[in-house]
């Protein structure tokens, strides 16, 4: 029996989805607890390609149970859309579970996400404008509808009329919109919670007799630390909990039945959306990343800012998530570059405690590493790696002070040095 955690350790889309994809192999459970569909997970398995957003990497194998915790926010039309273009590809939804305390996502979350963004103009956060924070803060002020709601039309009804009437008030007045028609939002949303209800259950329980029973659970973490609301780039951040805590509170699954925690980070830093950035690259080599790293969001396709490996920020969440092991993804992309450069101080303490200040580069230091030439995707132990990348490698297990159990070489399954 294990209880196996994979948490993105920088600014997300680290490879939380493949390194689930590999690690969760034994695991009869397989549990998303924050985040929605701002999420993109991406897993490759002979040739072919999934781009998850709501559902478990977990589906792909036939045998695992998918659960989706209370800790996430749901908008039902991305998730039936979802489970329809799984079903086309032949996976099934037989052993999938919805937490009937996650919030639901509606329509004018969406709307009010684009809204405020453009609102802010310069200041905006560079959110994916799926929804997620405003379903969030209704969350935490007490208006939102979770999914035992949704599916008891009478609750619904009710709730859906109060909380409209408000929103529609700030539509109005606020932005000067016109307002959302009651009647068309419950007669769509009726529907889905029909097509939904089958799958709604107290997962926490679900979760505790499958532990009673000594099953494996493996729970696939969203976004990433320093997109965390409380342990991130504030502001700009996405709004749950996605580090290690999250599980516990995002699954009602307790601390103390928790083995392994398994941060997964790139061999260089990318960054969606805006904030700070002190390691970002402007030049030729940031151009190097993003090309042969594919950097573009898997959500919302915009590319994303890279720059080089930042040991503070990758000890920081070593830290506040109580790391175990690390996966090291992308150690393939950096082949071909000549140096290789990682902030391993910014000279004062500042940033090294916490970025919840407004990080900047005013005060980094760099250290420069010698680059390979030779091309490592096909490489399976991590001995036959040339010596720079060994080299590279070992100086950052010994910086954070965890073991590196996985290295990643390639987008693929099977590409992967497992050093365990
Ligand atoms: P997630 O959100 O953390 O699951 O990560 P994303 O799927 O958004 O982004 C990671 C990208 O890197 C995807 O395109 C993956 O296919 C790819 N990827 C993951 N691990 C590796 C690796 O070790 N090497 C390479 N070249 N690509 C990888
Ligand atoms: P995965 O799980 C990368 C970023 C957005 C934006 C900020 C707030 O694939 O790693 P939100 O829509 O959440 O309110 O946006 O958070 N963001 C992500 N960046 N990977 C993600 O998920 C992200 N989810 C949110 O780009 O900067
Ligand atoms: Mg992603």
């Amino acid at each position: 029996m294990s209880t196996k955690v994979v948490i993105g350790a920088q600014w997300g889309d680290e490879g939380k989805g493949k390194a689930t994809d590999k690690l969760a192999e034994t695991a009869d459970y397989v549990v998303r607890f924050s985040g929605g569909n701002n999420a993109g997970h991406t897993v490759i398995v002979q040739n072919e390609k999934y781009e998850l957003h709501l559902i478990p990497s977990g589906i792909i194998y036939e045998d695992k149970k998918n659960v989706i915790g209370n800790g996430t926010v749901i908008d039902p039309t991305a998730l039936i859309a979802e489970i329809e273009g799984l079903k086309e590809r032949g996976h099934t939804f037989n052993n999938f579970y919805i937490s009937e305390q996650a919030h639901v996502v509606m329509p004018y979350h969406k709307l009010f996400d684009g809204l405020e963004e453009k609102r802010k103009g310069d200041s905006k956060i560079g959110t994916t404008k799926k929804g997620i924070g405003p379903a969030y803060t209704d969350k935490v002020a007490r208006r939102g509808i979770r999914f035992c709601d949704l599916i008891e039309e009478g609750i619904f009804k009710k709730k859906l009329k109060d909380i409209l009437e408000y929103k529609n008030l700030i539509l109005e007045k606020v932005y000067e919109q016109p307002g959302f028609s009651y009647q068309e939002i419950l007669d769509q949303y009726l529907e889905l919670a029909e097509e939904i209800k089958p799958y709604i259950t107290d997962t926490s329980l679900l979760l505790d007799q499958a532990y009673q029973k000594g099953e494996n659970i493996f729970f696939e973490g969203a976004q990433g630390t320093l997109l965390d609301i409380d342990y991130g780039t504030y502001p700009y951040v996405t709004s749950s909990n996605p580090t290690s805590g999250g599980v516990c509170i995002g699954t009602g699954f307790g601390p103390t039945k928790i083995d392994d925690i398994i941060g997964v980070a790139k061999a260089y830093l990318t960054r969606v959306g805006k904030g700070p950035f002190p390691t970002e690259l402007f030049d030729e080599a940031g151009q190097f990343l993003l090309k042969k790293g594919h950097e573009f969001g898997v959500t919302t396709g915009r590319p994303r800012r890279c720059g080089w490996l930042d040991l503070p920020l990758l000890k920081y969440a070593v830290r506040v998530n109580g790391l175990t092991e690390l996966v090291l993804t992308k150690i393939d992309v950096l082949s071909g570059l000549d140096e290789i450069k990682v902030c391993t101080s910014y000279g004062n303490d500042l940033h090294t405690t916490s970025p919840s200040g407004l990080l900047d580069n005013s005060t980094i230091v760099y250290e420069s590493f010698p680059g390979w030439q030779k091309n490592i995707s096909k490489i399976k132990q991590f001995n036959e790696l040339p010596k720079e990348a060994r080299d590279y490698i070992n100086m950052i297990e010994d910086e954070i002070n965890l073991p590196i159990t996985v290295i990643g070489t390639g987008p693929a399954r099977e590409d992967v040095i497992i050093r365990k």
